[in-house]
């Protein structure tokens, strides 16, 4: 039995979509209802449902096996878990928010930046000749420049609504997100068989690059 850990939330829809394409089936999963563990014994899958930002400490701890995890997620962590795969459906991008282009300070200046992705933000501003207080958020991130608790956010955007129903502007792209499989380094060795054959079947049907 494998242990699969499925995101509730917006990678959810790309990962059963990329499984269903695989022919790796996972048929119950949609009358789960609430529970939070579901065991296809005829697949010899146990699928777990977490939130996103716990589903990596899961795996990496080898509670579950492998699991679906957006690469924003990822790169707020240290852990070592494998990455085989991105999937294409599901990709959105991690862009600098504003009310204008003017948001962004000149050389020397200094400002807000709200975001839940703390450690990839400090990593940006690093680079950047401005510096930035970065303001930890958890969600609804793009209120703070539209009430000024930040001139800028770091967030997702994936169809640009929420920007421009908020009259926001994407100052700049800042990396592309795509939902990943991780899997854990011990997992990976002893489910390696079947690990390799989804990893196969994924990539035959070009649902993941
Ligand atoms: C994300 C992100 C944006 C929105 C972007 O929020 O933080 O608010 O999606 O998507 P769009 O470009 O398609 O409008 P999410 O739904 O993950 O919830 P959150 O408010 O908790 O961050």
């Amino acid at each position: 039995m494998i242990r699969l850990a499925l995101p509730k939330g917006r990678n959810l829809d790309a990962a059963l979509a990329a499984f269903r394409a695989a022919g790796i089936a996972l048929s119950g999963l949609d009358a789960a209802g609430r529970s939070l563990r579901l065991a296809l014994p005829d697949e010899g899958i146990e699928i777990l449902s977490l939130k996103d930002w716990d589903l990596p400490t899961y795996v990496g701890h080898g509670v579950a096996d492998c699991g679906i995890i957006g690469s924003d997620v990822l790169g707020e962590l240290d852990g070592d878990l494998l990455v085989p795969v991105r999937l294409r459906e599901g990709r959105c991008r991690m862009s600098l928010i504003g009310r204008s282009p003017g948001s962004v300070p000149g050389p020397g200046g200094q400002v807000r930046l709200a975001t839940k992705y703390p450690n990839t933000a400090h990593r940006l501003v690093a680079e950047r000749p401005w510096g930035a207080e970065i303001v930890k958020l958890s969600g609804s991130i793009e209120l703070a420049p539209v009430l000024g608790l930040a001139e800028l956010a770091l967030d997702i955007v994936q169809t640009g609504r929420t920007l421009a129903e908020n009259h926001l502007v994407e100052i700049e792209t800042v990396a592309e997100v795509a939902p990943c499989l991780v899997v854990n380094r011990a997992s990976f060795q002893r489910h390696r068989a079947l690990l390799n054959d989804w990893i196969g079947r994924l990539e035959a049907a070009e649902v993941v690059s």
